[in-house]
């Protein structure tokens, strides 16, 4: 659905995009992350047509971008970072505009216009004034007319950008209906507890490079934290064999109720928590709880993004 070949964007000195390659297949929700002015939103305005790259190219929707941006823009929703508003229309008003601008038939627009509506939440102040909105319902504003001429691509830049805390699950939910629908959307957050629970790939660019591109499950590292709880063995035993297993240290230790907890850090690798078990299950212990944290997302986009084991594996 989006293949991205070595694109480039200076502006002036600025190297937005530095040769920037990645694929997103059909049926896709990636999450597109990065620090603030890592290059998102100019590769977003690349991929749709509104900027040209100076190098490479993108093929959006079967079309390559720079030959053909207007069918480019038909096939895709696009919520830009800014957002841009007509705001001296209704709510109604905006969405016909946008669903005749996109292509969508006449006869069509209004049926349109009422699902787009719904599905971003805006049924209650479609005879509004846009100017009258709050920041979080121009927001929803923009991504119904990302969705009015019900694309199969959606490109969302900070989506849920102004939304108060209890908004963030609707649109968490919207994004998880389109994917249910099949639709494939690329989207930039800054908000990375949303990530898991909508994205099933996550792409991170940094200083206008990939740093990372994967499933979640690939790029948090496994060697963080373990957490064991032992019964039936004397704690200074259990201790004591924890620490004698290679790179393997106890980070912390409780005694509750005849169950000792360890907290432990150790090396990556995936028999960790068996070497654990089995050490002191040979002591005569009782496992009662054996569990390898993996990293935060928070803590992974750190270590990519700030350089730390940026280039241990990741991107492909
Ligand atoms: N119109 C512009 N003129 C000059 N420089 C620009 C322009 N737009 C972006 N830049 C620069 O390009 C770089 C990438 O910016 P971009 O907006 O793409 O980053 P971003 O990843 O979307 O950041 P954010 O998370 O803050 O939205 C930054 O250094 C930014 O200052
Ligand atoms: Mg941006």
């Amino acid at each position: 659905m989006i293949r991205v070949e070595r694109i480039t964007r200076r502006y002036g000195p600025t190297l937005a995009v530095d040769g920037l390659s990645f694929h997103v297949e059909r049926g896709e929700i990636v999450g597109f992350l990065g620090p603030n002015g890592a290059g998102k939103s100019t590769t977003m305005r690349m991929l749709t047509g509104y900027l040209a790259a100076d190098e490479g190219r993108a093929e959006v929707a079967g079309t390559d971008v720079a030959l053909d941006p207007v069918a480019v823009r038909r096939r895709v929703g696009y919520l830009p970072e800014s957002n841009p508003l007509y705001l001296d229309m209704t709510v109604q008003r905006f969405l016909e505009f946008a669903a005749s601008v996109r292509g969508v038939e006449r006869g069509k627009r209004k049926a349109a216009v009422d699902r787009a509506a719904q599905a971003a939440g805006l049924r209650a102040v479609i005879g509004k004034g846009i100017s009258e909105l709050s920041k979080g319902y121009r927001q929803r504003v923009g991504l119904a007319q990302a969705l009015v001429h019900d694309p199969d691509l959606l490109i969302l830049d900070e989506p849920t950008a102004g939304l108060d805390p209890n908004q963030i699950p609707e649109i968490r939910d919207l994004l998880l209906r389109l994917g249910q629908e099949k639709k494939t959307v690329l989207l930039s957050t800054h908000i990375l507890q949303e990530v898991p629970a909508v994205c099933s790939r996550v792409i991170i660019v940094a200083k206008g490079r990939k740093v990372a591109d994967g499933r979640l499950g690939e790029l948090l590292r496994r060697d963080g934290t373990v957490r064991a709880a032992v019964a039936g063995i004397d704690a200074g035993v259990a201790e004591a064999a924890l620490a004698a297993l290679p790179g393997v240290s106890v980070r912390s230790k409780t005694t509750h109720d005849g169950r000792h907890r360890f907290e432990l850090s150790g090396p990556p690798g995936d028999d960790l928590c068996e070497r654990i078990g089995a050490a002191l299950i040979e002591r005569g212990g009782r496992i009662c709880e054996l569990v390898r944290e993996a990293e935060s997302l928070e803590e992974c986009f750190r270590r990519f993004t700030l350089g730390e084991g940026a280039a241990a594996g990741g991107v492909r």
